[in-house]
This record gives C-alpha cells, structure tokens and sequence, in this order.
C-alpha cells in the first residue's frame, strides 16, 4: 500500500536522525525556535513553547503536533503540525498579511543541522524561497502540506542533495513538473498532490534515480505519461484526478500501487498488467477505458484494491474466475460487463461483515449486465451491454489481442484548409519510402491516434454496398484482381500493419500517416489515416465515403474499403482510415528519365502507360458524380504495378477540405467544381508528364517545362524527321516512328498552351495517343529493325474498361 510505504521510508530516515546528544541546544537556536513561533503569530499547537524551554530533552515540551528532535546541541528535526492540517476546514486559514515567507525562510537556516522538517497546515503563504531553503543542505524529509505556498518549485531545491521526501500536498504550487528533479540522487518520494500544477510529465521523471513514490493527484497535468518502465524503484504511482491519457502508461513491473482515477485514459489496459506480480492496489476508475475487462486482474497475487469502476470494460465474467489471497476491495461498478458474478467474489457480498474482518471484502459491481445478483444492484439487461459495447464500436474479438496502448495524439484536431488531395502528399509516400525501412523499427511515436473500433459491419447502410453502379463496377475491376469495397475494422487494420508498426509507415502530413501493409489473404495495401476535425458521425461521411467506394479503376491507385473510429463519449468519428490498392512497381519516372539502361520503359510501352493516365484522368472527370478536378498530376505520382500497368496514385478526394468546412450541412459543392477549368489544369499536368516521357529528361521545374516547351516547338517546326528525333529520349528514340513520335509531341504541345480553352480534352488526348499506338504497331510490323523486343500481349494498350 501507498500509504505503508511512505510511512516506512519516514520511519526509517527518522529513526536514523534521533541518535539523542546530551548536551543544552544552543542559545542561538533556542532563540530561533521562538522566533518562529512568533512568525506563525503564536498557534495554539505552540503555546507550551517558552523562552525556558528545553526543547531537545525536555519530555514535556513535545507533543504530537509539535516537537524538536536535537542531535548534542543542535535541533535535526522540527515538527509543528498546526490546526489547519486537520479536516476542519474553519480552521484553515493563512497567516495574516505581516507575514513573511522570506524571513521565515531566513530564520530556519539558523537551525543548519535540521533533516525533518513538517510544517503543516500552519497558513504559511507565499512562493517558496529557493535559495534559501537550499541553504538548508541537510534537509532529507520536508513535509508543508497545507499551506497556501505558491508559484512554481525553486530550482534552487535541485542543490538539497540529501533529500528524500518532499511533500507539499494541498498548497498553491503551479508552474510545470520542474525536470530538475533527476538532480536530486536521494529523492525517493515527492507528493504534490492537489496543487494547480499543469502541462505534461517530462521524460525526466523517469531518471530521478531513487525515485519510489511519485504523487502527483489532484492537479491539472495532462497528456501522455512518459515511458516509467525505466523508473527501477518506483513502487507507488498516485496521478489520480488529472487529465493524463489517452494512453496507459508503460511501468516498471515492480510497482506496487498505480491509481489512474479520474483521468482521460482511453486505451484498453496492457496484457502487461496482468504480469505485475507485486501490485497491491490498481485504480483506474472514472476514466474512459475501453475493451476486455483482464480477469487476470483479480488473481494477481500481491493484489488487495482492484478499481475499475466507471469505464466501459466489457467482457464475459464467469463463476470459476479466481481471485488472489489478499484482495479486499474490489469495484468493477458501471461498466458493460456480462456473465455472473465470480464465486470468489459473490461469497463475501456486502461490505459489513465485522464478525471475520480478515476475510471480509469489498465488493461493487452495480450497473453492469450481470445476471443473478440483486435488484438493488441496477443491473441492465444483458443486450444493454451489448448493444453499448458495439455502438462505441468495440470489436469482440478485441479480447483475444493483447492490444498495447497507443500513442500520442488527441483525436480529432486538423488544422487549417486544404482543398487539396489526400493526392500528392500522401500517394507519393508509396513511392518515396518503399523499401526504406529496416524492418527492425519499432512502433513509435507516428503511430496514428486512436479510441475505438468499429465492427466491421456494424455501422455502415448497407443499402450503399447495393448500389447497381457500383456492384457492376465491382464485378468488372474485381476481373482485374481488385477485392469488392468494404469496410474494414480497425483490428484488421492493425494485424495488416503489425499494430501501425513504424518500419510500415510511409510517411505522414498533417492530416494523419501513411502506412504500407498486408492483409489476412495477402492483398497489399496502404493504409491512410485521417484525422477528424469536428465531431461528426459516420452518417456525416456517406457521401464522402460512397464517393471514395467508387474511386476503382484499372487506372487508379483504387480505394479498397474505409474504417471508422469513434469517441467513446459521443460516437462521433476521430479518425477516418482509407484502405488502398498498393502498388509495387515503383513510379513512372523510375522507368523513364531515372531508369537504370534495362529498366528504362520502350516507346511502345511509353505510349501505353499514358494512355493509361489518359483513361484515369477521363476516369475521374466524367467517370463519377460529381467529377475530380484538379489532381495535382505528377509523373512521380504515375505508379506502375508489375504488369506496367499505370495507375494515378493521387488524386482530388474532396473529404478533407469537406470534413474541416461543413457540419453535414447543405455545403455540398466540392472544393473541386469551384476551380475553374479544373479539367484543363489536369491536362497541363499530362503535358508535362508528356513531356518527360517523350524527352527522357526529369522535369522539376514550371521554368525547365517553358524552356523545353520551346524547343519542343522548334522541334515540331523544323523541316525533316532529324530535328524531332533529337528531342525524343535517345534511349528510344530509334525503336520508333516518326509519325507515332509527332503525333505524340503535337498533343503534348497542345496540352501545355498557355490559354486553358486551347488545351484539348482528355478524348482528343485518348485519341491521339491511341493513333500514335496503332501506328507504331503498323510501323513496327512492317520494318522489323528496331532493337526492341517482342511485346507481351500486356503491353499492347488495349484496354477496353471505360
Ligand atoms: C523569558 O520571558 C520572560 C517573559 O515572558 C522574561 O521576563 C524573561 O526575562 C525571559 N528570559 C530570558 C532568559 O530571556
Ligand atoms: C504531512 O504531514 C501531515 C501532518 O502531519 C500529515 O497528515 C500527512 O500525512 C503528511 N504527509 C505525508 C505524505 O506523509
Ligand atoms: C485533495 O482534494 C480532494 C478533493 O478536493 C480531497 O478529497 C482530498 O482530501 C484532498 N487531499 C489532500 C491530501 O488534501
Ligand atoms: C487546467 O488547465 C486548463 C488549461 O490548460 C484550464 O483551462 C483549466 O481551467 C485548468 N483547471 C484547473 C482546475 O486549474
Ligand atoms: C478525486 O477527486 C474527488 C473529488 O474531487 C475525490 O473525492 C477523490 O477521492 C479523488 N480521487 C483520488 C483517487 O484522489
Ligand atoms: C470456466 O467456466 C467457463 C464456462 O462458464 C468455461 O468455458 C471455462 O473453461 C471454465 N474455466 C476453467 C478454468 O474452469
């Protein structure tokens, strides 16, 4: 228990600061000892103290709430423990404004030899003099709970190297958690439970090395806690009523009491738990913990107080669950538990069974779905449970993984607005980090935000799946090996990406991660986590998400499903994740102006794969209602799947302009239909993809697309076939004909005209390019010169989805 250790480490210093002296306390400090009293305005708790007064060896003069211990002729201990510190509130109240923390302060360094010192609930007021409280160097235990200090803890307590305890419960202190205090090699307990301190918990905590008991309730810290599994000795962990969370913390498996209460953790609780053999007490009530309640809880050996009341654990409890020796005190009270009561626990029921105390225990367990126990317990009926546990989204199967915490982030907050695409930033990532990566990583800190799970089937109409377009879309690209949209559950999701390992992540922006992974049958993906701004629920993401269910097209990079996750307060979504096709061939400039000799991709094969861009781009403009304009088409964004098929990796999805700008209100124009002459910007960017694959040459910049817009003109003027060749990527420029490559350069010119209305459409692209493909078939066919090797059937363009 917190409370016996704590005693025992004071007993201990105690006993070792009491070695008795035999000689009369200095004049001096006598004289200091009665200043005090006079600076605390003479408390009652004082009013034996006199100017004749022995107060080292006197036995009379010490009472409980007030002694000296003295070492020969110097006091080493000073206790005055004034009425404030008792539970009457009246009685509480600081010193009068004459009061002085300063000279009071000044007037404890004359007792230089002081270890012990308990000044509580004695009304002192003000901010703690730091320096010269470091004067006193010898200080092991500080107790000034109750008083009414305040301002943040002076860094100058960094110089008391001999401290061990300090306590300043119920005072004023705010400021954030000093990280000084790993200075301090002795510090073993720190207590400053209701103050007003805030922010976040260093990582520093965890290497004040003697560090046993941290009491930290009753403030105002908030976030994440630090990795504490390094804090070896750290036995006692107090951080109730707070706003830590959303993750459980990582602890050392030594520790013996962790109370949680009242904070914002959401995650489930680690499987670790289960294997902390020396817990005693465990408190996580009033948080918003979700997931398998751990029986596993109960049998611990060590444990005594098990609270986990005021969550929504869920889980099957049945009778023969067994329970540890010394457990006395168990609340597992509103939350969404099933089954029986376990026998271990129904036998003692109430609380006040005085005739055998030893073996009496507490037992709550109201409002929960437990079948057989009293009326007077509020059960609910057992679909209550239920039905709650799946409308926050909780997957059953979620027992059966031993979840881990997540991390970081809040859910819910994205900043700023983006009209653009899940496009560049994101897709691009399949191509920037493929293969970066040791495998070795472990998750980390970029692992998406999250709270709950969504049944895979639970929440979404189904009557969208039955869509007649969409089903025919499906029967026809599920021809080309692309699974049947669906959604998908988080649990899924995990197990796809190892848990959101880091060696999967593929890169992040400011909307959310990235992550590269394989589901149970094997089918590659990438995995794009969202992040939603505003409280919506799913209904909100119908359009959205019946829009994104259509974006599958041989010429894609298609979307295969989408999963919600919810909070657990409201059920509206924080987090949206997007489920992709993954392609694995590297990009469309990896093949062109960066392949390597045998990789660079043939003519014919050029005009095949942005034949393919074409067919996507025609795809997202008229293809789906309303149409995606816009795209943010780049040649790196153009992937190849092992057949040297292309497929737009990026491209317009309105969603997170839409999630950040409307309540699901009538705001229905996507961001896309207010760009102007959105299509032709999308047909400018083809040029330049045009013009990199027809050159060889990497394009970077708008001014590198000018100059060698120009001399794709000068080229197409000029007299003769010579000129043109020169143009063309000598990698091909002899395998092919000098109609298929005019044809070529002349829609890449009119692509890229200057005035949007001159630009073609995307069908007179098609059709250009198409010629530009039958006649270098017809010119190959008759000069069978060129270097080029036979083609397979699947580098022909002849395609006829669209
Ligand atoms: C102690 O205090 C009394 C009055 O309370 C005073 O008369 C006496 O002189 C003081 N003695 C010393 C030694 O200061
Ligand atoms: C600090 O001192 C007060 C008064 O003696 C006591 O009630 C309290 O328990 C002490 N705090 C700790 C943490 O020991
Ligand atoms: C801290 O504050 C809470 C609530 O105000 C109160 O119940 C508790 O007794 C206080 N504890 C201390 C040590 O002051
Ligand atoms: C806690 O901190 C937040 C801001 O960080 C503030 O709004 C709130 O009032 C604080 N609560 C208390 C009890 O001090
Ligand atoms: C949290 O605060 C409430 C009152 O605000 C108090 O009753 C409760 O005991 C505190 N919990 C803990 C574990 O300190
Ligand atoms: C406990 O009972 C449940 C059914 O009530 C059964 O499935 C389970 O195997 C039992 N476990 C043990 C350890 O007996």
């Amino acid at each position: 228990m917190g409370g016996n250790l704590l005693t025992m480490f004071l007993l201990v210093s105690v006993a070792m600061a009491m070695v008795p002296g035999s000689l009369q306390l200095q004049a001096s400090q006598t004289w200091s000892l009665l200043k005090i009293q006079q600076l605390l305005n003479y408390p009652a708790v004082l009013s034996h103290w006199h100017n004749y007064t022995d107060f080292c060896y006197g036995a009379d003069y010490k009472t409980t709430s007030a002694f000296v211990e003295c070492y020969g002729d110097s006091v080493t201990q000073l206790h005055i423990i004034g009425d404030g510190s008792s539970s009457s509130p009246s009685a509480k109240k600081p010193l009068p404004k004459s009061f002085s923390i300063d000279s009071f302060f000044t007037t404890l360094t004359r007792l230089p030899d002081l270890r012990v010192l308990t000044l509580a609930g004695v009304g002192l007021w003000g901010p703690l003099p730091g320096g010269k409280l470091s004067r006193l160097t010898s200080l092991e235990i500080v107790n000034i709970s109750g008083n009414y200090l305040y301002g943040e803890l002076p860094v100058a307590m960094s110089r008391l190297g001999n401290l061990q305890t300090f306590i300043a419960d119920g005072n004023l202190f705010s400021g954030e958690f000093p990280d000084w205090l790993g200075k301090l090699p002795e510090l073993a307990v720190l207590s400053l439970r209701n103050n007003s301190m805030m922010g976040t918990l260093p990582e520093s905590v965890a290497e004040i090395p003697s560090l046993r008991s941290l009491v930290l309730a009753g403030n105002n810290f908030s976030g994440n806690l630090p990795d504490l599994s390094g804090a070896r000795n750290l036995q006692v962990i107090d951080l109730a009523n707070n706003s830590f969370g959303p993750e459980f913390p990582r602890l050392g498996r030594k520790v013996a009491s962790v109370v949680l209460a009242g904070n914002r953790f959401s995650d489930g609780l680690p499987p670790e738990l289960a294997g902390m053999y020396l817990l005693e007490r465990l408190d996580v009530s009033g948080n918003r913990f979700v997931g398998p309640f751990m029986p596993a809880l109960l049998s611990l050996p060590s444990i005594e107080y098990l609270s986990v009341a005021g969550n929504r654990f869920t889980g099957f409890l049945s009778g023969n669950i067994s329970c540890g020796d010394n457990l006395r005190f168990v609340d597992i009270s509103s939350n969404l538990l099933t089954g029986t009561l376990p026998n271990c626990l129904s036998a003692v029921k109430t609380t006040n069974s005085d005739s055998d105390s030893s073996s009496s225990k507490t037992v709550l367990y109201a409002a929960n779905c437990l079948a057989g126990v009293g009326v007077e317990t509020q059960q609910h009926p057992a679909p209550f449970c239920k039905n709650q546990a799946i409308a926050v989204g909780i997957v059953p199967d979620q027992a059966a993984r031993g979840r881990r915490g997540g991390s970081g982030a809040r859910s819910g907050l994205v900043a700023g607005v983006v009209a653009a695409a899940i496009g560049a930033a994101v897709l691009a990532g399949v191509v920037v980090f493929v293969g970066v990566r040791k495998a070795s990583m472990r998750r980390a800190q970029a692992r998406p935000p999250r709270r709950l799970v969504e049944h895979a089937s639970s929440a979404y109409p189904s009557k969208l799946f039955a869509d007649a377009r969409y089903i025919s879309q499906t029967v026809k690209l599920g021809a080309l090996g692309i699974p049947a949209y669906r959604s998908f559950s988080l649990v899924e999701l995990e197990a796809a990406t190892n848990d959101f390992e880091v060696s999967n992540l593929m890169g992040q922006d400011s909307h959310g991660q990235m992550y590269r992974g394989r589901l149970s049958n094997g089918t590659p993906v990438t995995i794009r986590s969202l992040k939603v701004k505003r409280s919506q629920t799913s209904q909100n993401f119908n359009r959205h998400i019946e829009m994104i269910s259509k974006l599958r097209h041989r010429h894609l990079v298609s979307a295969l499903g989408h999963c919600f996750e919810y909070n657990l307060d409201d059920s509206t979504v924080t987090q949206l994740y997007l489920v992709f096709e993954y392609v694995q061939n590297g990009n469309l400039r990896g093949r062109i102006s960066q392949g390597t000799e045998g990789r660079k991709l043939t003519w014919v094969q050029r005009i095949s794969t942005v034949i393919g861009v074409a067919k996507g781009i025609q795809f997202l403009h008229g293809g789906i209602i309303p149409g995606l304009f816009a795209n943010n088409l780049k040649i790196t964004n153009i992937l190849l799947d092992q057949n040297v098929v292309a497929k737009i990796g990026s491209y317009n999805i309105p969603i997170l302009s839409e999630t950040m700008k409307s309540e699901g209100g009538s705001g229905n124009k996507y961001p896309s239909d207010s760009v102007p002459n959105g299509d032709k910007i999308d047909i400018f960017d083809f040029g330049v993809i045009l013009l990199e694959v027809v050159s060889g040459r990497p394009i970077t910049s708008i001014y590198e697309v000018e100059i060698m817009k120009e001399q794709l003109q000068s080229a197409l003027t000029a007299e003769g076939p010579s000129k043109r060749r020169s143009f063309v990527d000598p990698a091909v420029s002899k395998g092919c004909s000098d109609e298929s490559v005019r044809t070529v350069m002349e829609i890449c010119l009119r692509c890229l005209a200057k005035e949007a209305v001159q630009r073609p459409s995307v069908e007179d692209v098609l059709w250009n390019l198409q010629f530009a493909a039958q006649v270098q078939d017809d010119w190959r066919g008759d000069s069978r010169s060129s270097e080029e090797s036979p083609l397979s059937p699947s580098q022909i363009p002849r395609e006829s989805d669209q």
